[in-house]
């Protein structure tokens, strides 16, 4: 808790019970700010906020609900004197998004409209939007800028990216919005605390909860999902950054907001690629957990190569990520052994 500073703006957080979110909340709080959160707890649970409170000593007030509630969303505004948004709610997994596009289109697009229409009718022009590494497709080149050409390949990154100019249109139109969208890379591990984590409902999308799954003995094995890519060892390259980071990455944007009007594009990742086979080695050093694996086919909507350049960030913020593979994996490990079936035990 940093003690002693003046008191910080109120946050409205949506999707913040999820992963990201939820370890945002602590950021915040132990930041001097006040937290706002809607989530429907589609894949989270209150339990997260709970924790939250444990971990800061501070409650975020929390709204149950659907960012594509207008009568919500201007229930909220109207209730609580929201300064700032961040913008997380949202369906995020690659693979789902091929065999559901509309429901992503539906909740990602139209959340994103209904609260920028929300912050335009009750005056409230700052916004961090979660947007994703995804948009850039099939790199042409790594590391990736901001600059490199958006060409999603996918249901999700398109939503994304379509997210991205629906931000563009608003800001020529009301030029007051200040917002940053952070493309996200590969957010992955836990709070150091064990208390918060990737705690998805069903079987896991992403492949970190899907190896601490299986190192717990939930899952049998880890399928890989392809190793026919142009890449040293077959599987898939991503640039893995730690939750904790992201968190603190959210709560440096939002200081920045008001650097200038309109839409910033800025990548958040540490510009180190590591591959799946990579993980799965790195996470059966750090937990001494063996992880059976088996070979399947690729992944519908799956690139081969995504890492981040994050110079422009560390240039313009002086921030820079502190936290590697090896931590994500310890991390995600001790909060899958202390719950071993999610948060909601
Ligand atoms: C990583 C690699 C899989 C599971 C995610 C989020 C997306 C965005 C970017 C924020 C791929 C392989 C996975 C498994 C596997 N985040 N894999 N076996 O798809 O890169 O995107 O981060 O915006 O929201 O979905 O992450 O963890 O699903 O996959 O082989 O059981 O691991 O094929 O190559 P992805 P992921």
């Amino acid at each position: 808790m940093i003690s002693g500073r003046d008191p910080g703006s109120t946050v409205l957080v949506t999707g913040g019970a999820g992963f990201i979110g939820s370890h945002t909340c602590v950021e915040l709080l132990e930041n001097g700010h006040r937290v706002v959160v809607i989530d429907d707890h589609s894949n989270s649970t209150p339990a997260s906020l709970e924790r939250v409170a444990k971990l800061t000593g501070r409650a975020v007030t929390a709204y149950t609900g659907d960012v594509r509630d207008r009568a919500l969303l201007d229930r909220v505004f109207e209730a609580q004197r929201i300064d700032q948004v961040i913008h997380f709610a949202a369906r995020k997994a690659v693979g789902e998004s091929v065999e559901f596009p509309l429901e992503y289109w539906d909740v990602n697009v139209g959340a994103t409209v209904a609260l920028l229409q929300a912050m335009r009718d009750h005056g409230v022009r700052d916004l961090v939007f979660s947007s994703s590494c995804s948009v850039y497709g099939v790199a042409r080149r790594v590391p990736l800028t901001e600059e490199d050409p958006v060409a999603p390949v996918n249901p999700y990154a398109r939503t994304k990216s379509a997210c991205e100019q629906i931000l563009a249109d608003a800001c020529r139109r009301h030029p007051e919005f200040r917002i940053l969208a952070l493309r996200y890379f590969n957010p992955a591990g836990a709070h150091p605390s064990g208390l918060l984590g990737e705690d998805p409902r069903g079987v896991p999308n992403n492949l970190m909860p899907y190896l601490t799954q299986v190192a717990i003995g939930r899952l049998d094995r880890l399928p890989v999902h392809g190793t026919d890519y142009p890449t040293p060892d077959g599987s898939c390259i991503r640039d893995y950054i730690h939750v904790v980071d992201v968190a603190d990455g959210h709560r440096v944007a939002l200081d920045h907001l008001a650097d200038e009007t309109g839409v910033r594009v800025r990548n958040l990742g540490t510009g180190v690629g590591t591959s799946v086979l990579e993980v799965v080695s790195a996470f059966e050093s750090a937990t001494g957990r063996p992880i059976p694996v088996t070979t399947v086919g690729r992944r519908p909507g799956d690139v081969p190569v995504l890492v981040a350049d994050p110079s422009r960030v560390a240039r313009e913020w002086g921030w820079r990520t502190t936290r590697d593979v090896a931590d994500m994996c310890a991390d995600a490990w001790r909060f899958q052994q202390l719950n071993p079936f999610g948060h909601a035990c």
